[in-house]
This record gives C-alpha cells, sequence and structure tokens, in this order.
C-alpha cells in the first residue's frame, strides 16, 4: 500500500481561558482565525483529507469554514485529546495521521516535513521551552520518548524538564487505534490523554521518536489573550523580516501590522503604525506615511502616501499622492500624477492622470478625465435617496470650489465650473457653467452694530 497521509485537528475544546463566547480556532490572530492559518501551511501537504473535531461552539466554527472541504467530527463531550481523535478513527482512510492542535496556529511548514520525515511507529514535535511550565513534558530513553508526563503529574524531577509536547504527532493510523483502545481516564485530569500513546506504544514495543520543532514560538498555544497577543507579535515579527529581506524599510518593526499579504518592490518605506490588509501591492519606491491602513489595494511605482490616509479598495497608478488624510473606498482607480489631498472622500470613481481634488471633496461614482481640476469643497450629489448616478468630468476641467454636482451630469471637456455653484444640467464642452445666486451688494447697510 503506497504510502498516504490525513489530517486531524484537534478543536473541540471550550477554550475557557479565552473567556469569550467564540470558539478558540475562531479568535483571530493578524485578522484570520487561528484555523485558517493552520489550514493555509498544511495546504500543501497533499493531505487526502483533513478532519476537524470540534465541540463547543462547533456551529459557529461550520459556518465560518462552510465553503472549505473540510470534514467536521463532533466530539459532544470533551473527554480530552485521546478522546478526540478517538472521534475521529472510524473517518481515516490513509495509513498515517497527522495530529495538530486548533490552538497552536503557527507550527512551521518546515517543521511539519521534519516530522512526517522521520523513521517512527509514533512521532512527536516537541521543542526546549524556556518556560515549560503547563505544557507536557516529554521523558526520553535513548534514541526514543519513553513518556509525556503533564503538568499537573508531573514530579518536581519532571517538571524541571524543558523540553515539551508541542501537542502535534504524527501516527500510524492501525497501530493508533490500537494505542487509543488502551486509553484510561483514571488520571488527575479524569480525562483521556492523547499523550498516554507514547507510553503505550512502547510498551507494544513501537518505535517513538521526538522530533524537535524550528523554535518555541512557532508551536506556542493560545490559552489566553496574553498568549495570543505574544503569537500576533511572533508573526508580526516574521513578516517584517520577510519584507525586510525584499527591501522594505519599516521604520519600527513594533508597530506595523500584516493583516493579509503584502508584496512590495524596492526601496519601499513604511513609517509607524501602519495596517496592510487582505492582498496589498506596493510597488518601487512607494512612501507610506505614519498611521496609513490599506485594505486590498494596488500602488504604484513613486507613489506617496501621506500620514492618517484609509484606502480600501482602490488601484492607483505610478507618480501619484495621496493624503494627508484621504479616504478611498472601493472601485477607486487612480491613473499616473493624480493627487488628492485632506478630507477627500473618493467612492467608486475614475481619475484620469494628473487630475487632483486637493480638499474637502466627495467623489462617488464619477469618471473623472485628464489634467481635471477639483477645487476645495466639491460634491457629487450621486444619490437621490434611491438610485445612484454618475457625474462624467471630461477632460481639462477646471470645477470651482463649494460645487455640488448633481448627478447624471457631464461637465464637457475644458469646461470651467463657477465657484459655489449647483449644477443640475449638463454643461458643454469649453463653456463656463454657472449654477449660483447673483450677487447683490445694498450701499449704506446699516447692521446692528451701527445701533
Ligand atoms: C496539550 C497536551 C500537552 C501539550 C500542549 C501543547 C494533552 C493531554 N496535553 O495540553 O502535552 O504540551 O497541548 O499546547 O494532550 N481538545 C479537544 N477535545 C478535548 C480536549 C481538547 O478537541 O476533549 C483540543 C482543544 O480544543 C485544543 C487541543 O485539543 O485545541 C489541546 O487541548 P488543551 O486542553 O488546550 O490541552 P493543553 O492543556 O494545552
Ligand atoms: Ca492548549
Amino acid at each position: 500500500m503506497s504510502e498516504s497521509i490525513e489530517i486531524c485537528i484537534l478543536a473541540a475544546g471550550k477554550g475557557s481561558r479565552m473567556n469569550s463566547s467564540r470558539p478558540k480556532t475562531l479568535q483571530s490572530l493578524a485578522g484570520r482565525p487561528l484555523l485558517e492559518h493552520l489550514l493555509g501551511t498544511t495546504h500543501s501537504m497533499s493531505a487526502i483529507q483533513t478532519h476537524v473535531v470540534v465541540g463547543s461552539g462547533s456551529d459557529q466554527v461550520r459556518d465560518a469554514f462552510a465553503t472549505s472541504d473540510l470534514n467536521f467530527v463532533d466530539q459532544t463531550e470533551q473527554l480530552g485529546t485521546g478522546h478526540a481523535v478517538q472521534q475521529v478513527l472510524p473517518h481515516l482512510t490513509a495509513n498515517r495521521v497527522l495530529i495538530l492542535l486548533g490552538d497552536a496556529p503557527l507550527v512551521s511548514a518546515a517543521s511539519l516535513s521534519r516530522l512526517l520525515a522521520a523513521e517512527c511507529d509514533l512521532g512527536v514535535l516537541t521543542v526546549d521551552h524556556p518556560s515549560p511550565f503547563s505544557y507536557g513534558r516529554i521523558i526520553h530513553d535513548g534514541d526514543q520518548i519513553k513518556e509525556i508526563v503533564e503538568e499537573r503529574d508531573a514530579s518536581h524531577d519532571e517538571q524541571a524538564i524543558s523540553e515539551i509536547n508541542t501537542g502535534v504527532m504524527i501516527a500510524d493510523v492501525a497501530l493508533l487505534t490500537r494505542w487509543l483502545g488502551k486509553l484510561r481516564s483514571d488520571n488527575d485530569q479524569e480525562e483521556y490523554l492523547l499523550t498516554d500513546i507514547v507510553s503505550i506504544a512502547r510498551q507494544q514495543g513501537h518505535r517513538v521518536v521526538a522530533v524537535k520543532a524550528s523554535n518555541h514560538q512557532e508551536v506556542q498555544g493560545v490559552n489566553d489573550y496574553s498568549q495570543l497577543a505574544e503569537l500576533e507579535q511572533y508573526y508580526q515579527k516574521l513578516a517584517v523580516a520577510r519584507l525586510q529581506a525584499e527591501g522594505v524599510q519599516i521604520v519600527d518593526p513594533q508597530r506595523f501590522t500584516l493583516r493579509g499579504e503584502l508584496t512590495a518592490g524596492q526601496d519601499v518605506l513604511i513609517d509607524v503604525n501602519c495596517i496592510f490588509e487582505g492582498q496589498v501591492k506596493l510597488g518601487n519606491n512607494v512612501k507610506i506615511g505614519a498611521n496609513v491602513i490599506i485594505c486590498n489595494a494596488e500602488i504604484g511605482d513613486d507613489t506617496v502616501i501621506k500620514p492618517f490616509s484609509h484606502i480600501d479598495g482602490a488601484v492607483i497608478e505610478d507618480g501619484c499622492s495621496i493624503g494627508p488624510f484621504t479616504r478611498l473606498r472601493p472601485g477607486t482607480y487612480f491613473e499616473s500624477a493624480v493627487a488628492v489631498g485632506n478630507f477627500v472622500e473618493i467612492k467608486k470613481s475614475r481619475l484620469g492622470v494628473g487630475a487632483k481634488a486637493s480638499h474637502l471633496s466627495y467623489l462617488g461614482d464619477a469618471i473623472i478625465g485628464t489634467g481635471v481640476n477639483v477645487g476645495a469643497g466639491v460634491i457629487t450629489c450621486n444619490y437621490d435617496g434611491v438610485n445612484k448616478f454618475e457625474t462624467h468630468i471630461e477632460d481639462g476641467v477646471f470645477v470651482g470650489s463649494n460645487t455640488s454636482l448633481v448627478a447624471p451630469v457631464t461637465l464637457g471637456e475644458a469646461s470651467t465650473i463657477a465657484a459655489g455653484s449647483v449644477i443640475t444640467s449638463n454643461v458643454p464642452s469649453r463653456a463656463l457653467g454657472v449654477g449660483r445666486g447673483k450677487q447683490r451688494n445694498i450701499e449704506g447697510w446699516k447692521g446692528p452694530r451701527d445701533k
């Protein structure tokens, strides 16, 4: 029979130390549920099937991963990690099963592939931990493991051991079935402990080895929010290191947050407190000021994003200038050399080469041509309370300040709109559109100041 593998993720525990109504696997790390991180890592392992043992909050987990091809297995009573694996046994068809913990989401692909390569009947991923407290300790016996002793069952000497059980194991399925059949719950926890299969396997003469993980942070379990925050820091540290290696200058690695995927060209600079979400692509020589949030966006070469800007669902071509305090909403497209400034909000609009909107504007559902100048306080009135309408501003138009453009409306090429206008009908090419009350001056006016 050829070698085949399945994955079993234990995620039925209540996670009571989180004190949360959400199941632990749905807690978010770098903007994504813990389980998603784990699945991202196992994705490339060509497992026949991935089984997830769920218990408390199982509906929430199923809903969150409804579109996945995971096999959810119920463990209605949480009688321990050994009992959890027992629930999966009837579903297994492969020769070997890789057991992972849903609350240890950052175990690396490198560590897992070393574990898979180990010659053994049972392989345990272990690590030397600077504070082994609360973990199961590894008791060696020559080149094999003799036993795993849980913290609460450990003697004083055993507690001093720094090598811990990460909870990740690889096992031969036929043998695992035999070992699990021998588990008993007559321990301090009154649970069926998966860790007991080590001594059972050894008693039956099977080979049990330890494989060391690359470092202790990657196998850190999340039992409370403090550990979740530590793991988040570790995740961000890895992200920063990867970006630095690609040539990105991150001014303060402690104040950088990635919640998705960020790719960047050369000579990119990211100032402090920036957050990147979803899929973000930065070209060469992009400069991002402090406190900028960018979500699902593509930013072209030499573009500068000034502080406190929020960009979501936008494509920005080369050499643009954005911010400070700009908000770009989904469907924004900037051709090259566009400049938008403070308190400008743009939604579902395209701005042509060199177009400018420097201050205090709302541009929604607008097609704006090359070289257009949008004055301060220009608003596209795109919504009548029921429907949305488009505004077309052709090449070279100058829109004076504080103008309302009541859509649908078209401003013809190179037209000029007088400041303070309310434009309700199309303006022909090269015309001046004026839509405001005529000014009159009353001479010798006696106001309250004169009384
Ligand atoms: C477990 C290990 C410990 C190891 C540590 C690593 C056991 C007995 N102990 O301890 O040796 O050092 O992980 O982080 O295995 N779960 C179920 N069903 C249950 C109980 C737990 O699915 O009935 C799941 C939990 O959701 C969790 C995982 O198994 O994802 C581990 O359970 P947890 O209670 O956190 O075990 P630890 O005490 O951390
Ligand atoms: Ca745990």
